[in-house]
């Protein structure tokens, strides 16, 4: 059995779903921000906190778990600069509370959900798995952290793993039953969707004045099942032994400013958005686009999915939800 951890947020809750047909599946969530309708029904639910050993002895004592996968993280930037011990609470204190239980019940195969902001303001164009890490913030900061650790656990005792560090993360599953549903919703996709359907006044552009060809920052948006397709690769590599201690950017390498974001949802969607300019929104780097060439070199993935397909898988989410909110 593979054990999800978070299963039941946007990234995990897409990744179960995927990952139900091939192997059998267990949650465990808290649901503070995930939501458990968005699990799949052929999943086993655990709710509790990844933080708590008791629930954690249980779950490695009832269920013959082969790997563990952890979504669960807080992952806001900004919220991070303001809260930092929630961060490392959570996403570094909670995260060792698992490790140690892995490894008392001898699970020693883990995929970790990494990310762009490790990076921090990188000086080079594209990023590769050799660009220096210099978070510039806690929630990357915390990331980084538990990558090395996981480092040290390999070589001390034998802990094999992959992390995969995302880029934008976006998009639905193509079936319009699950999507990016946060609250409160920071993100730059689902914001301009929710206003196209009328849900906000207006969308926000955090600066002008980057040094990027429209002024406006660039991102390399994923689509969320290419994510997913990604993590089955991984996992199948780290159960075959193929990969023991891996690190690899996601990412469609290709990057999008906000403004051409907000122009290809206004050619999905057919509609016309209000933009308010407004000043920069702080520890946003210019620009974040990744080369995803080591993984598909290694493991054969590349992203499948364009810009135009991410939102308009999550226009078809997004009406389904809006319609239903609606009529509540
Ligand atoms: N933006 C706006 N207006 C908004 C919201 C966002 O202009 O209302 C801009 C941001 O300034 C940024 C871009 O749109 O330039 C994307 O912003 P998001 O908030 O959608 O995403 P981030 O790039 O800040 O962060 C996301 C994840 C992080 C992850 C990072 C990696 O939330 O967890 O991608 O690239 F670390």
């Amino acid at each position: 059995m593979i054990l999800v951890i978070g299963g039941a947020g946007y990234i995990g809750s897409h990744l179960v779903k995927g990952l139900v047909d091939k192997k059998q599946v267990i949650v465990l969530d808290q649901f503070s921000t995930g939501h458990g309708a968005l699990v799949d029904r052929r999943a086993v639910l655990v709710e509790g906190d990844l933080g708590n050993e008791d629930v954690l002895d249980s779950v490695f004592r009832t269920y013959p778990i082969e790997a563990v996968m952890h979504f669960a993280a807080h992952s806001l930037v900004g919220e991070s600069v303001v809260e930092p011990l929630k961060y490392y609470e959570n996403n570094v204190v909670a995260t060792c509370t698992l490790l140690k239980k892995m490894m008392k019940y001898d699970v020693k195969k883990f995929i970790f959900s990494s990310t762009a902001a490790t990076y921090g303001i990188p000086k080079v164009d594209i990023i590769n798995e050799e660009t220096p890490t210099n978070p510039i913030n806690p929630y990357g900061r915390s990331k980084l952290m538990i990558e090395q650790i996981l480092e040290d656990f390999n070589k001390a005792y034998g802990l094999e793993y992959i992390v995969l560090r995302y880029f934008n993360a976006a998009g639905a599953d193509d079936s319009g039953s699950i999507g990016e549903d946060h609250h409160p919703e920071t993100h730059l996709i689902p914001l301009i969707l929710k206003h196209l359907l009328g849900q906000r006044e207006k969308i926000s552009v955090f600066g002008t004045d980057y040094d990027t060809p429209d002024g406006t920052c660039i991102r390399d948006y994923i689509h969320v099942t290419d994510l997913v397709d990604a993590h089955i690769i991984a996992l199948e590599a780290l159960i075959k032994g193929e990969k023991q201690a891996a690190i690899y950017n996601l990412g469609n390498g290709v990057g999008f400013s906000v403004k051409e974001v907000i122009a290809m949802c206004e050619k999905v969607t057919g509609l016309k958005t209000k933009i308010e300019f407004t000043k920069r929104r702080e520890g946003d780097p210019a620009r974040l686009v990744a080369s995803s060439d080591k993984i598909y070199e290694e493991l054969g993935w590349r992203a499948k999915r364009s810009l135009e397909n991410i939102i308009t898988s999550a226009w078809k989410w997004h009406c389904v939800v809006g319609s239903s909110e609606s009529k509540h």
